[in-house]
């Protein structure tokens, strides 16, 4: 069942959206040479607890960390640790927090330093694969419209999309009804109401489709070793735009 949130549910989406989009910013302005995965995710759990909330993936199915930091050929779910970021890396930070009963969930991927041509044109088709998405988001559309309108976008421009992990529902669960995958059919899916709350989140990877997950048992990497990327925002779908929850979206 889709949850339909009422106005007042909406007004605590926004607050733990905006908490959650400062927090995707804070760790973007801190990806640069030299700093660890885990110095952006403890300031990514100090800022959101600072603002009353808790970080919602901290131990969600045994996570060990607030953020989800994967860097180049990681996917998602990249656990944040010892490891130094370097000039050319390429960064993905995905975050939640938790207050009022919500959650907001959002991501994006963030260049560190000087990158190469071929890995910024991902971050930025990726984004905009998004903002072609929500295009759809719409009382009376159809999910998969979404969905459709993503991975047309992505396959245009000769990339590929994760298919073993889809965006979903969000609300008083992090993960609610109903999933969203990042490719289909339009005119097919639920149809979409004014009151859903969303989690688009498109992953992209430059190679082929394919991925695994590795023995930590949380990060998925690309099967080629070539480089991934992710955006992701929580939206409500109204009768006309969709409202970004996680505001201001980067
Ligand atoms: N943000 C992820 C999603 O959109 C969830 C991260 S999994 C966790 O589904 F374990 F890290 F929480
Ligand atoms: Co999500």
């Amino acid at each position: 069942m889709i949850t339909l949130k009422s106005s007042h549910e909406i007004e605590l989406m926004r607050r733990a959206g905006k908490i959650t989009a400062a927090a995707r910013a804070l760790a973007g302005e801190m990806v640069r040479p030299g700093v660890t995965t885990q110095e952006i995710d403890s300031e990514v759990e100090r800022f959101i607890r600072k603002e009353g909330a808790v970080p919602s993936f901290l131990h969600y199915q045994g996570y060990p960390a607030s953020a989800c930091i994967s860097v180049n050929d990681e996917v998602i779910h990249g656990i944040p640790g010892k490891r130094v970021l370097k000039e050319g890396d390429i960064v993905s930070v995905d975050v939640g927090a938790y207050i009022g009963g919500f959650h907001g969930d959002c991501a994006a991927t963030f260049a560190c330093g000087a990158i190469s041509p071929e890995a910024q044109n991902l971050i930025d088709v990726t984004r905009q694969s998004f903002f072609e998405g929500i295009q759809y988001a719409k009382e009376g559309k159809r999910l998969f419209d979404i969905s459709a309108a993503i991975q047309t976008y992505v396959e245009s421009h000769g990339y590929s999309i994760v298919r073993e992990y889809v965006g979903h529902g969000v609300g008083a669960q992090m993960h609610e009804a109903p999933e969203i995958p990042n490719y289909g059919h339009p005119g097919r899916g639920a149809r979409l109401l004014r009151g859903m709350t969303l989690a688009i989140e498109p992953m992209v990877n430059a190679g082929g489709a394919d991925s695994y997950q590795m023995s930590d048992g949380w990060t998925v990497r690309t099967a080629d070793g070539k480089n991934a990327a992710h955006y992701e925002n929580t939206i409500l779908i109204t009768d006309g735009e969709p409202e970004i929850l996680t505001a201001p979206a980067i």
